[in-house]
């Protein structure tokens, strides 16, 4: 049993020293503060999404439609919101998504992440669009739990080479995300002409590679942009069928999982594929504007599919009440997102630290005041309309 909540008077007491938290406990807050330390190209990266916006703005509207009833004298005071989900043990059912660039926010970017996550025993998703190689990052998470997030190459044989590295170096669930086979209109980006991509970051992995680098003329060293130009259409580029799927399974021994499910329909095709795993999410709203806020698809999806697979959901988490609400809805665990990338731009290893724990300190506390010491009591009944 960990004191999750225990981060709280801590915070407290060495406010007695005169010590503040480096930076605000407030996860809706972050952005603002983000907004004014961050450089404008890297910042309206993170923080932007498709078109518009409707639908970053949906996915935060969607949590408001549902309010926590709390419970009263259920002896709370020992709470314990360790899980498992898919072989894979946290302390509480959240974990860090894949969040690709992370260097564009600081220097150890990945490598900051992996070692705050395996200091909290918090499970991390590493992007295919990593500013680190796989085998650093799993170096720098050590014993901690790390998933691997692939963006699907066009090209087979750089996909198996992935795969296989991802799977030497640990990491234990593949999550194959399906949104984003080509960007989106993020007019923040394309205002200020910034795609980090384009700039080789984010291309860690496959410069790294030797399958990829078995497929260019000159090194990545000596000709940079012929690498990156090669890498682009690769791995965007091309939609991929469903009935590829048993390919990965071939090169993947271990739980598939895809993410960037919005349709019931789609969640029972990744059942009748044989998946592990879906991640309802609609990538932050950085995908499709004007599409549904994630969290409204969430409760017809779980009672879809959330008997025969782990229903696992992102897009708009920030407090502990938001983590509440999307596991009350039938989610088995939530990945963080934004927040823990402005921890880390804001303060490194450290940054990421305190968001997390932040995170993890107001999830307990919340789940205790309503009434609950475990994440498996939180079904529907635990929340009403707002
Ligand atoms: C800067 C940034 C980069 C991202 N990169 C990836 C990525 O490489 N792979 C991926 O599957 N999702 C990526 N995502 C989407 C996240 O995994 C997640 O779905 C999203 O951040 C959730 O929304 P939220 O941040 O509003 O909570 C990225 C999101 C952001 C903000």
């Amino acid at each position: 049993m960990t004191n999750l909540g225990g981060y709280q008077n801590e915070i407290y007491l060495q406010g007695l020293g005169g010590q503040l938290p480096i930076f605000t406990t407030d996860a809706t807050a972050l952005e603002a503060v983000a907004r004014e330390r961050f450089e404008s190209g890297p910042f309206g990266y993170v923080e932007g999404g498709a078109g518009s916006g409707a639908t970053v703005l949906a996915n935060r509207e969607a949590f408001d439609r549902w309010r926590i009833v709390p419970r009263m004298l259920t002896d709370a005071t020992q709470r314990d919101l360790s899980t498992t989900v898919l072989g894979t043990s946290m302390v509480a059912p959240v974990m860090l998504g894949p969040v690709g660039v992370q260097s564009i926010v600081h220097a150890d970017g990945e490598l900051a992440t992996a070692r705050a996550a395996a200091s909290l025993g918090v499970p991390m998703v590493l992007s295919t669009a990593s500013s680190h190689t796989i085998e650093e990052v799993a170096e720098s998470n050590g014993d901690g739990q790390r998933w691997f997030q692939l963006y699907w190459p066009n090209d087979n044989e750089v996909t198996v080479s992935i795969l296989s590295r991802a799977k030497a170096a640990g990491f234990s669930v593949l999550v194959v995300t399906l949104d984003t086979w080509t960007l989106a209109w993020r007019t923040r980006d394309l205002d200020g002409a910034y795609l980090p991509f384009i700039r080789g970051i984010g291309t860690a992995i496959p410069f790294s590679d030797p399958a990829f680098r078995a497929g260019l003329a000159a090194t990545p060293e000596d000709d940079p942009t012929a690498a990156i130009l090669h890498w682009i259409p690769m791995f965007t580029g091309t939609d991929k069928r469903w009935d590829q799927l048993p390919f990965l399974r071939e090169h993947w021994d271990g739980p598939i999982v895809l993410k960037g499910i919005q349709h019931v329909d789609d969640a029972r095709r990744a059942g009748d594929a044989g998946m592990d795993g879906i991640v309802v999410s609609n990538h932050g709203g950085r995908q499709v504007d004007g599409a549904v806020g994630s969290l409204d698809v969430l409760p017809e999806i779980a009672a879809a599919v959330g008997d025969r697979m782990a229903v696992l959901f992102d897009s708009g988490i920030r407090t502990g009440a938001d983590v509440v609400k999307a596991l009350a809805l039938g989610a088995r665990a939530v990945l963080l997102g934004r927040p823990y990338v402005y921890g880390l731009g804001l303060g490194g290893e450290d940054g990421v630290r305190h968001v997390v724990r932040s995170l993890l300190a107001d999830l307990d506390l919340t789940v205790g005041l309503s009434g609950h010491r475990t994440v498996t009591e939180l079904d529907s009944g635990v929340l009403r309309r707002g």
